[in-house]
C-alpha cells in the first residue's frame, strides 16, 4: 500500500495543478471546472495561498467561497488536494505580531507584501497556524472531494531571530546532552569559541569572518527539523480527523530540507520540478531530481506536484517550453516513478507577482496551442494506467545525502569551491541516464544490498556507520565507484586523521595524503585503458596500496602517481577516481563498472537525444529532438500511448514518445 493507491485506483495517472480560485469570480470557476473536465484533470490543489481570504480578520473565518469551490469540483468528479494555507500569512498577523515574521542573518525582519515571510519558530505564528488549520480540517475533513492534504507550500524558511535561537539551544541540548560534548563536536578549542553554557550559543548570524563549520551544519539540521516540526503540527491536526494522505511539496535538491529525515512524515512524496528549456542539461537534471525524490520513500510512486506548462517568470530570461517538451517532461516523471503530474497553475493570473508565469489555461484562453496540448496530454496520461503503482527496478545506486552536501559544497573555506557535490553527482548520473539505466539516489545509510553497482561521486562527510555500510559493497561482491574528496570528514565536518579516505582506504587499496586543486590548464593523465586525457579542477596525491592503477598523472609533482585505481575483492570491485575526468572518460569508467557489475542497458544503439527509462514492464522512449528517430527494440511490444503494436523498429516523430509494454519474453531486468 502506498499513499497514492486510493487515489490512483479510481483515476489512473493523476493529472491537474494548483488552482487559486480566490483570484477569480464564480463564473470563471464554473468555466474552469468545465475546462478541467474536458482536459481529463482529476486532481487539483486548492487553497495553498488563501489564508487572507479564509480568515480575513483574526478569528473570523469565511469559508462560503471554498464550500462552493469544493462542491463544484466534487460534482465534476475532480479530487481535491486541500492545502493548509500557511505558506503566506495575512498582513494582519505581522501587523499585530511582528515576531511572526522571520529575521535574516543580519537581523533584518522580513516584510509583508510577498509570501513565505513567517518565522517557523514563532509560537504566536504556530498558534494562528493551528487555529486556521483546525478550522479548515473541522469543516472539510468529511467533504467527499477531499482526497489528499497539502501542508503549506515548499517549506523552506530559515530564521535567525531570538525565538529561533532559543529553539536551536533546546535542539542542541537534546543532541549533545552537555555543553562539553558540543564543544568537542564543534572543535571550539580553535579560535577561542568554547561555550561554557548552551545559553551562549546563537545561530550563525552576520559575523566578521568564517563561521564554525560544525555550528553551521547543526544550524542547517536544526532548521530542517524545525520545518518538519511545523509540518508535523499541521499534519497531526489533519490526521486527527482525516484518513486521506498528507504531503507537502519538496523541491528536490533544495538545501533547506533534509528530505531523508522526513520520509516517514509524508504519506506521499511530492516534488516541484521546473526544467529550464534553455538549458540542454535540463532533462538529465530533471531525471536526477526524479531519481532522488523516488528514493525518499524507498522507491514508492511519487507525485510531481508542480511544473510549468510553458515559461516560468523567475529566471532572468524565460524561454517557454515547446508543447512537445511539456509532454516529454511529464512522461519522464512517470517513467521515473511518478503516479501523477501536476502544474503550477491551472489558470494564468492577470495580476500579482506571477502574472507572467505560464499556466494550463493561458491568458489567451482555451483556444490556444498550449491549452490544446494540455487537453491532449490528459487523454495520453489516461493510457498509462498499466504503469500506475509499478516500481522502478534499479540495480544501480547513487549515494547522496544532505549533511554531506552541506559540508562538501555549502560550507565556505574548502580546498576548492569549484568541486561541487551536485555537479559531481550530475556528472556520474548522466552516463547512466543516457544509457537508460535505472538508478536510485539513496543516502549512505540505505540498504545497499540490492544494488550491483554503488556510485559515490562526492560524499564528503560521512558517519562511521554509513562509511562501513558503503565499504561492505565490494566485500559482498558488488562494484563500488568512489569519486574524489570523499569520506574526508565525519558528521561534524571534522577532517578525519590518517591517509584518506580513511574509512575506505582499505577497501579501495589506495590512499592519499594531499588534495591539489588544479589551475585552469588542468593536468595530463596517461592511461592505457582510457587514452591520454586532461584532468580538471582537482587532483589528489595518492598511492596504490595494492590496487591496480588504471591511469596515472603524467605531469608535475604527481607525475607517475595514480589518478584512477581498481581493487578486486573476489567478485567485487572498488574503483577510485581521484580527479575530474572529461565527460567521455567518465562515461567509459562508468560503462566499465556497469560491465563489472553485470548491469546492461535496456536498449542499445539509441540515437542521441532519445531518452530511455524503464518502469515495471514498460519501457519509455522519449525523443527530445526536433527530427524523426528510429529506435531498434528487442520487440514485440505494444505502445500504450498510440495503442499500436511495434515489431522491432520504433519510429518516433519529432518530440514524440512511446511507452512500450513489453511482451513477457522480453522482460529482462
Ligand atoms: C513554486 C511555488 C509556486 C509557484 C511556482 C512558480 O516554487 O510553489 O507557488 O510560485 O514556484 O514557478
Amino acid at each position: 500500500m502506498t499513499g497514492l493507491d486510493a487515489l490512483t485506483a479510481a483515476r489512473g495517472v493523476l493529472y491537474g495543478g494548483d488552482w487559486n480560485p480566490e483570484q477569480w469570480t464564480p463564473d470563471v470557476w464554473r468555466e474552469d471546472v468545465a475546462l478541467m473536465r474536458a482536459a481529463g484533470v482529476n486532481l487539483v490543489s486548492v487553497g495553498i495561498f488563501s489564508w487572507a481570504t479564509l480568515e480575513p480578520e483574526p478569528g473570523r473565518f469565511d469559508t462560503a467561497w471554498l464550500d462552493e469551490v469544493l462542491d463544484l469540483l466534487h460534482d465534476a468528479g475532480i479530487a481535491v488536494d486541500l492545502a493548509t494555507p500557511t505558506a503566506s500569512p495575512p498582513p494582519w498577523l505581522a501587523h499585530r505580531y511582528p515576531e511572526t515574521s522571520a529575521v535574516d542573518a543580519h537581523g533584518v525582519r522580513m516584510s509583508v507584501g510577498s509570501r513565505n515571510h513567517f518565522c517557523p519558530g514563532s509560537q504566536v505564528f504556530r498558534d494562528h497556524v493551528e487555529a486556521v488549520v483546525r478550522h479548515l480540517v473541522d469543516r472539510y475533513a468529511d467533504h467527499p472531494a477531499v482526497a489528499m492534504w497539502h501542508v503549506g507550500n515548499e517549506l523552506g524558511q530559515t530564521c535567525w531571530c531570538d525565538r529561533c535561537a532559543e529553539r536551536l539551544r533546546t535542539w542542541l541540548r537534546a543532541r549533545y546532552g552537555d555543553v562539553d560534548a558540543l564543544n568537542a563536536a564543534w572543535a571550539t578549542a580553535f579560535w577561542s569559541q568554547r561555550y561554557s553554557s548552551f545559553d551562549e550559543v546563537v545561530p550563525p548570524r552576520a559575523a566578521p569572518y568564517l563561521h564554525n563549520p560544525a555550528a553551521e551544519l547543526d544550524f542547517r539540521r536544526f532548521t530542517s527539523d524545525q520545518l518538519r516540526d511545523l509540518y508535523r503540527l499541521q499534519a497531526g491536526i489533519v490526521r486527527e480527523r482525516s484518513d486521506a494522505p498528507v504531503t507537502t511539496n519538496f523541491m528536490n535538491f533544495f538545501p533547506g530540507v533534509d528530505q531523508h529525515t522526513w520520509a516517514d512524515d509524508v504519506d506521499v512524496v511530492a516534488d516541484d520540478c521546473y526544467t529550464d528549456p534553455a538549458d540542454a542539461s535540463s532533462p538529465a537534471r530533471a531525471a536526477l531530481a526524479h531519481d532522488l525524490v523516488r528514493g525518499v520513500r524507498r522507491g514508492e510512486p511519487w507525485l510531481l506536484m508542480e511544473q510549468a506548462a510553458g515559461a516560468v517568470n523567475w529566471r532572468a530570461h524565460n524561454v517557454p517550453k515547446s508543447t512537445g517538451a511539456m509532454v516529454l517532461d511529464s512522461l519522464r516523471a512517470v517513467a521515473h516513478g511518478a503516479d501523477g503530474v501536476c502544474y503550477f497553475q491551472w489558470r494564468a493570473s492577470t495580476g500579482g507577482a506571477e502574472r507572467f508565469h505560464s499556466a494550463m489555461v493561458p491568458h489567451a484562453g482555451p483556444d490556444t496551442d498550449l491549452h490544446r496540448a494540455v487537453r491532449a496530454q490528459g487523454a495520453l496520461l489516461q493510457r498509462l494506467r498499466p504503469v500506475v503503482g509499478a516500481r522502478v527496478d534499479a540495480r544501480v545506486a547513487l549515494v547522496f545525502d544532505w549533511p554531506s552536501w552541506w559540508a562538501g559544497e555549502l560550507l565556505p573555506a574548502r580546498p576548492s569551491m569549484r568541486l561541487d557535490v551536485l555537479g559531481r553527482l550530475a556528472a556520474y548520473h548522466e552516463p547512466l541516464w543516457r544509457a537508460g539505466i535505472a538508478t536510485d539516489v539513496v543516502p549512505p545509510s540505505a540498504d545497499l544490498d540490492g544494488y550491483d553497482l554503488v556510485v559515490v561521486p562526492s560524499l564528503h562527510a560521512v558517519t562511521d556507520a554509513d562509511a562501513a555500510n558503503v565499504a561492505r559493497v565490494p566485500e559482498r561482491g558488488g562494484v563500488l565507484l568512489v569519486g574524489p574528496f570523499s569520506a574526508v570528514a565525519d558528521e561534524h565536518a571534522r577532517v578525519r586523521r590518517g591517509r584518506f579516505p580513511v574509512p575506505w582506504a582499505d577497501v579501495l587499496g589506495a590512499s592519499g595524503e594531499d588534495w591539489r586543486p588544479l589551475d585552469d590548464a588542468g593536468l595530463r593523465v596517461a592511461s592505457d585503458r582510457y587514452g591520454a586525457f586532461t584532468a580538471t579542477t582537482w587532483s589528489e596525491h595518492v598511492r596504490s596500496d595494492g590496487a591496480e592503477v588504471l591511469a596515472t598523472y603524467a605531469d608535475g609533482d604527481l607525475a607517475g602517481l595514480p589518478a584512477l585505481t581498481r581493487r578486486t575483492h573476489g567478485d567485487g570491485e572498488a574503483w577510485y577516481v581521484t580527479t575530474v575526468p572529461p565527460r567521455d572518460v567518465l562515461a567509459a569508467v562508468v560503462a566499465d563498472c556497469l560491465t563489472a557489475a553485470g548491469v546492461t542497458a535496456p536498449l542499445t544503439d539509441v540515437p542521441d537525444g532519445v531518452e530511455v527509462a524503464r518502469r515495471g514492464d514498460v519501457l519509455f522512449v522519449l525523443n527530445r529532438t526536433r527530427g524523426k528517430q528510429v529506435v531498434r527494440i528487442p520487440g514485440p511490444a505494444t505502445d500504450l500511448l498510440s495503442g499500436d503494436g511495434v515489431a522491432d523498429e520504433l519510429l518516433l516523430p519529432a518530440e514524440g514518445a512511446a511507452a512500450l509494454h513489453l511482451a513477457p519474453t522480453e522482460r529482462t531486468r
